[in-house]
């Protein structure tokens, strides 16, 4: 009876391991070293959060199907969280690193995250998630590239470089915090960064007649930013893991938590020469230049930096439609669309989310459809897993806006898992807007201006939209999305403006399952932190 008793249970651990990691698949193993350290971006010193004394934080480079073992060391004074933005943890959100997941690492502690890379190429970033982190680094690149045996639909590049861009400010993270905690806005960001550099910090150096992929991730806080090269021009190949239709543009518009692939050819005379980024929708430009240096240079850069676009949302609307998927170009499986294809599926729930901006109890907050998320005594997910009750209430978020004032509650949404929804991004105000879905890549079927109903479905695009895991929505416009969920857990939807996101702009999708079988999800990792009402729980619910 104990034999068995032993031998079921070995089996059982067996079973999990080979559900948590795929057993066959190559391990990286990380070890990072979370500091603050003084950083110089704009000149003036300030405090940042170094990785293993980097600023930004080191690359992850691996492979589709790769098991990311990365051991991260807390040596901040404060508990804190990295997250993987676009990296899906099938059947796994603990290892997400949102607070509604994951308990956050307290000071002079460790936790190792593993994720599997599963049926995923593409580009994008890792971030820290807890407070206002974001403000002071802590961010870098994550590729994936295809495995040796699948076509990728562009010779390989001489050089595959990291870009990261973003808005930002040179007052400390704590003292962003506390303006927002103070129920205040934050005023306008200094300047902006290319891979923790400001203007003319980083020298990116090619070779003449030479092609290179530039991977561009907007790891900032609040602005769109416009990407150029002078006299260059950009070939789009990839977006948040979908090989796109190889088109040319002399500038591309970035959103907040978006990421892009482009090839760029030197086929220009050598010299030097200006790569630009600046802030887009916005009556004050900041702008911030490096440069391109070709190694057989012999001219300085020169000439004027190359203007963005003006200030019109048509240009980046018509831009964001020309963005399609190569339907004959591998992903991570060498068939791209598989045995269904995502626009020929009936949809079963609409979900239309309007955002708001308000003053609840005098304090500035913002909302999706009328509620402000506050966080809870405890990660979701943990109370969802040792079934704590009144941690939070699924349905605590309505598919539509309620109409009623705003309202401070810790928002989760239910849905079943295997449905396939629509959710529409309904932006009445007059700013771009950025959202994300973790654990997902979704289908940006449409977007235009004015309100949302349902013959705008006539406009989407059920051929070759693009599968990624965070979309813009243009002010007073739409944006919908299709997602098959396919992934059981508990899933942060945010706004990417990262202020808004801290005051409240963001809810959970339960994706659900009543089966609980391990083939939908994992047990909670072995090395899980408790905390809150899961503090002491064991490994498995009883
Ligand atoms: C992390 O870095 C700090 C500062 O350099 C050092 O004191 C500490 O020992 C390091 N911790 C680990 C785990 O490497
Ligand atoms: C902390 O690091 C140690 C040493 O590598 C490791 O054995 C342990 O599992 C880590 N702790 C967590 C919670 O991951
Ligand atoms: C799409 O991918 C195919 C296959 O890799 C490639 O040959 C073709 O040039 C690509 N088409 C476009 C329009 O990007
Ligand atoms: C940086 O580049 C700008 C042009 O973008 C130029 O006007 C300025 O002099 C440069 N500054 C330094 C310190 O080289
Ligand atoms: C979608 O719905 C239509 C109309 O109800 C039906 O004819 C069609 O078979 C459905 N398609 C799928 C793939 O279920």
């Amino acid at each position: 009876m104990m034999l068995r008793g032993a031998i079921v249970w070995h089996l059982c651990s067996i079973f999990m391991i080979l559900a948590n990691v795929g057993a066959d698949d190559p391990y990286r193993f990380f070890t990072w070293n979370v500091t603050y350290g003084d950083i110089y971006p704009l000149g003036v010193r300030q405090r940042g959060i170094l990785i293993n004394g980097q600023f930004p934080g080191p690359d992850i480079f691996s492979v589709t199907n790769d098991n990311l073992i990365i051991n991260v060391y807390n040596s901040l004074p404060d508990p804190f969280l990295l997250s993987w933005n676009g990296i899906q943890q099938r059947r796994n959100s603990f290892q997400d690193g949102v607070y509604g997941t994951t308990c956050p690492i307290p000071p002079g502690h460790n936790f190792t995250y593993t994720l599997q890379v599963k049926d995923q190429i593409g580009s994008f970033f890792y971030f820290p998630s807890l407070a206002f982190h974001k403000a002071a680094g802590g961010f870098g690149g994550i590729r994936i590239l295809s495995r040796p045996q699948i076509p990728v639909p562009f010779p390989n590049p001489a050089d595959d470089i990291t870009l990261l861009i973003g808005d930002w400010y040179t007052h400390d993270h704590k003292i962003l915090q506390a303006i927002l905690d103070g129920g205040h806005r934050l005023p306008l960001p200094d300047g902006i960064l290319v891979n923790g550099r400001g203007p003319n910090g980083t020298l990116f150096t090619v070779d003449q007649g030479k092609t290179y992929r530039f991977r561009i991730s907007n790891v900032g806080l609040q602005n769109s930013l416009n990407f150029r090269i002078q006299g260059h021009m950009m070939k789009l190949v990839e977006v948040e893991g979908t090989h796109t239709v190889q088109t040319t543009y002399s500038s591309l518009d970035v959103h907040v938590g978006q990421s892009y692939s482009v090839l760029v050819t030197m086929d220009q005379p050598a010299q030097d020469y200006y790569i630009a980024v600046s802030t887009r929708f916005t009556t004050k430009v900041l702008t911030t230049t490096t440069t391109l240096h070709y190694s057989n240079s012999h001219r300085p850069v020169s000439g004027a930096v190359p203007g963005g676009p003006t200030t019109q949302i048509d240009s980046s609307l018509n831009q964001a439609r020309s963005i399609r998927t190569n339907l004959t170009a591998s992903g991570p499986r060498p068939n791209p669309q598989g045995s269904y294809h995502y626009g020929l599926i009936n949809i079963t729930r609409t979900i239309k989310l309007v955002s708001s901006a308000a003053q609840v109890n005098f304090k500035q907050r913002y909302a999706v459809n009328d509620v402000s998320f506050v966080p809870a005594d405890t990660p979701l997910k943990l109370a969802d897993y040792f079934k704590i009750e009144g941690v939070f209430r699924v349905g605590s978020i309505q598919d539509n806006p309620t109409g009623k004032k705003m309202y401070l509650d810790t928002s989760v949404m239910g849905a079943d898992y295997r449905a396939y929804i629509e959710i529409v991004f309904q932006n009445h105000e007059n700013i771009v807007q950025s959202w994300h879905l973790d654990g997902y890549s979704f289908w940006v079927v449409g977007m235009d201006g004015g309100t949302w109903t349902p013959a705008s479905r006539n406009l989407y695009n059920l051929r070759d939209a693009v599968s990624r895991c965070t979309t813009q929505v243009y002010p007073k416009s739409w944006t919908a999305i299709y997602i098959a969920l396919d992934n059981v857990g508990m899933w942060n939807l945010r706004t990417e403006f990262w202020a808004r996101q801290y005051l409240g702009q963001q809810f959970y999708l339960r994706v659900y399952s009543p089966v609980e079988s391990l083939r939908d999800e994992n047990h909670i990792p072995e090395n899980a932190l408790r905390c809150g009402r899961a503090e002491g729980r064991a490994t498995r619910p009883v």
